[in-house]
């Protein structure tokens, strides 16, 4: 099986941003400890942007072909349509997940774009949010 991570904006500082809300780790040494644990199963490969179209252009480059998507577009998820129609365009399941509870936070966090166009939605358990993101793609 093939799953693709994507990061949207600011997600390439976690590690140094907001660490009280996003924890003390990078993307890519968590990303290895992921490629380890899931090997027998599952190629997982990862992409990151903070440009809005370059996203929609990795949906659209992966999205009929690849086995999942997990994806966390980061506060696009809360103003871009454009993404959600992406998701909707594609025959991929797309996961959206959140490192945050977004529910926990300001309310214009609350609202996603993406959601109804996607498998389900997991936030708030930090970045194993990714793993559980993984897993129900597996099942
Ligand atoms: C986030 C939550 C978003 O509201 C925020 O804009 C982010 C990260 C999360 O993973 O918790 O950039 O998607």
């Amino acid at each position: 099986k093939n799953i693709l991570i994507i990061n949207g904006p600011n997600l390439n500082l976690l590690g140094q941003r907001e660490k009280s809300i996003y924890g003390n780790q990078d993307f890519l040494s968590y990303f290895e400890t992921l490629q380890a644990d899931f090997k027998d199963q599952v190629q997982l490969t990862y992409f990151q942007s903070n440009t809005e179209g370059f996203i929609i252009d990795k949906i659209h480059e992966v999205g009929f072909q690849i086995d999942g998507i997990v994806l966390n577009a980061g506060a696009y998820t809360h103003t871009s349509v454009a993404i959600g129609d992406a998701i909707a365009a594609v025959t991929s399941p797309v996961v959206e997940v959140h490192i945050s509870n977004v529910h926990t936070r300001e309310a214009f966090r609350h609202h996603s774009y993406l959601a109804k166009n996607c498998v389900g939605v997991i936030c708030g358990f930090g970045l194993e949010s990714y793993r559980l993101g993984i897993l129900s793609l597996l099942k």
